[in-house]
């Protein structure tokens, strides 16, 4: 049978106290909605709807991928969300998996059981529920005779007994298509928050003689919703575990798990260890037997194989094969680092590419330069590519040596195997293997010192 998705995501979120919807909160670097999203996507659905809520615009920005996008104005609860989806749904057959935005740590396989089971009973809807130690906040099975399923009960309706009960809803169901919507507009806000819930279709569905299954997920660590910052600290905890146990599998080393942080859509090659503190965020890719952090951020990066990188920040920026950075170096957008190059303590370089072989390896700034093969840049050397209006290009061409604590003052261009002295301040062009020097010529005073003391 086919399968449609419908994703609730206009909910306020008023208990995470934000200023925007909750659904965009970030868990391991993406919004919360970008898991559930990417799970159902898995089942390859014919139809993908998200309801949306007043401003959730923004969602838009955030989601990768094919689906549709419904409003609802007013959130009047979770059954009235999933009511705004009915026209966008019109013509499709099926079943209809609905989901909730705040639910992140949903796989593939939990929804597969979900959907199997379904099937298999031939159910008019299947919940996919748990047994969590501490229910607190959710709905609640409530089962009858031989377990019956008969329905679900907000915590905020539910009477003392009933919070007894351990086995919560996820909020995760799939439907048959057509008896979900002869029944979502009977549904009446009889309750505490006064809100049509969707949960009411279990009562309403049983009344009627329809099918009502549950499938039990294995874990909480499933199914996990998020409500507060405090249980956003918790999901993020057990998706960054879930995220680093992927990278693992796939013959990344990581030291420590927990406090290694990686977003799961990025690329990491076999062999490469990743150190605590460590961030990797966005579009990056890193290559084989490759050392990055301790202490290190990277972000949308290509990292090739063998590069070392030590607590520093790289941004925006292609490093090739064998490349060594840190520690607390600054890689600003637009690098361009190629195979063998050193860029070494305390060093920042924006926008400039530094080609095979060469070094950079103390206190530098680097910028809007581009240096050749097998250079060396003494400690100290600042390109002064900034006069207060507008940037200049420093070009440093191949085998040049550059001695320390030199200014470049841009434009200025260094030919190839020239040497420029040290503590020189470089305003002109130096030409091929010349000497340049810009510096006052050494004065020393004889026996200063001690005619100095006899005073
Ligand atoms: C809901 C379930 C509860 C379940 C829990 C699981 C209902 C009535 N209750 O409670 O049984 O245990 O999820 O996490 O369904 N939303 C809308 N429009 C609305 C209201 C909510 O789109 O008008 C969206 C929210 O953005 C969210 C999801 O629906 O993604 C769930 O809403 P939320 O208010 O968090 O429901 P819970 O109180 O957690
Ligand atoms: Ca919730």
């Amino acid at each position: 049978m086919d399968l449609a998705v419908i994703i609730l995501a206009a909910g306020k979120g008023e208990r995470m106290k934000s200023s925007f919807p909750k659904v965009l909160h970030n868990v391991c670097f993406r919004a919360m909605i970008h898991y559930p999203f990417k799970a159902s996507q898995k089942l390859k659905p014919k139809k993908t709807i998200v309801v949306i809520g007043k401003n959730g615009k923004e969602i838009n920005k955030r989601l990768e991928g094919k689906y549709e996008v419904v409003f609802q104005k007013e959130p009047r609860g979770t059954g009235d969300a999933v009511l705004k989806a009915e026209k966008a749904i019109k013509g499709f057959e099926g079943n209809v998996l609905v989901l909730c935005g705040d639910a992140p740590l949903i796989t593939e396989s939990t929804l597969k059981g979900l959907m199997n089971h379904h099937t298999k009973k031939r159910a008019d809807v299947t919940i996919l529920t748990c047994d969590f130690d501490n229910p607190y906040g959710y709905g609640r099975i409530v089962r009858g005779e031989k377990g019956k399923l008969l329905k679900v009960v907000e915590e905020k309706d539910a009477s003392k007994k009933e919070k007894q009960i351990r086995e919560i809803n996820s909020g995760t169901y799939i439907f048959n298509k057509k008896k979900l919507f002869q029944n979502l507009k009977k549904i009446r806000p009889n309750n505490k928050q006064k809100e049509y819930y969707l949960t009411d279709i279990v009562e309403l569905f049983c009344s009627k003689g329809l099918l009502v299954e549950a499938h039990k997920a294995s874990n909480e660590k499933e199914v996990k919703g998020i409500n507060t910052r405090e249980e956003l600290a918790e999901v993020e905890k057990i998706m960054r575990y879930k995220i680093n146990k992927v990278f693992m599998e796939k013959g990344v080393t990581i030291i420590e798990p927990f406090l290694t942080f990686i977003d799961p859509e990025v690329k990491i090659g076999k062999d490469t260890i990743v150190l605590p503190m460590t961030y990797i965020e966005g579009n990056v890719k890193i290559g084989e037997r490759c050392k990055i952090g301790p202490s290190t951020q990277i972000l949308n990066s290509q990292i090739g194989n063998e590069c070392e990188i030590s607590c520093s920040l790289i941004k925006e920026s292609k490093l090739f094969n064998k490349v060594n950075i840190g520690p607390f170096s600054h890689l600003r957008p637009g690098s361009l680092i190629k195979e063998d190059v050193k860029i070494g303590s305390f060093v920042e370089v924006k926008k400039s590419e530094v080609d095979k072989g060469s070094k950079v390896p103390h206190l530098s700034y680097i910028g809007d330069t581009e240096i050749g093969k097998n250079v060396n840049v003494g400690a100290g050397t600042i390109t002064c590519n900034y006069d207060g209006i507008k940037k200049s290009k420093t070009i440093i061409k191949d085998n040049a040596f550059i001695g320390s604590d030199t200014m470049l003052i841009a434009p200025v261009s260094i030919g190839k195997g020239a040497v420029v002295g040290a503590g020189s301040v470089i305003s002109e062009d130096v030409p091929e293997d010349a000497l340049g020097i810009g510096r006052s010529k050494q004065k020393n005073i004889e026996g200063w010192v001690k005619k100095k003391k006899k005073k």
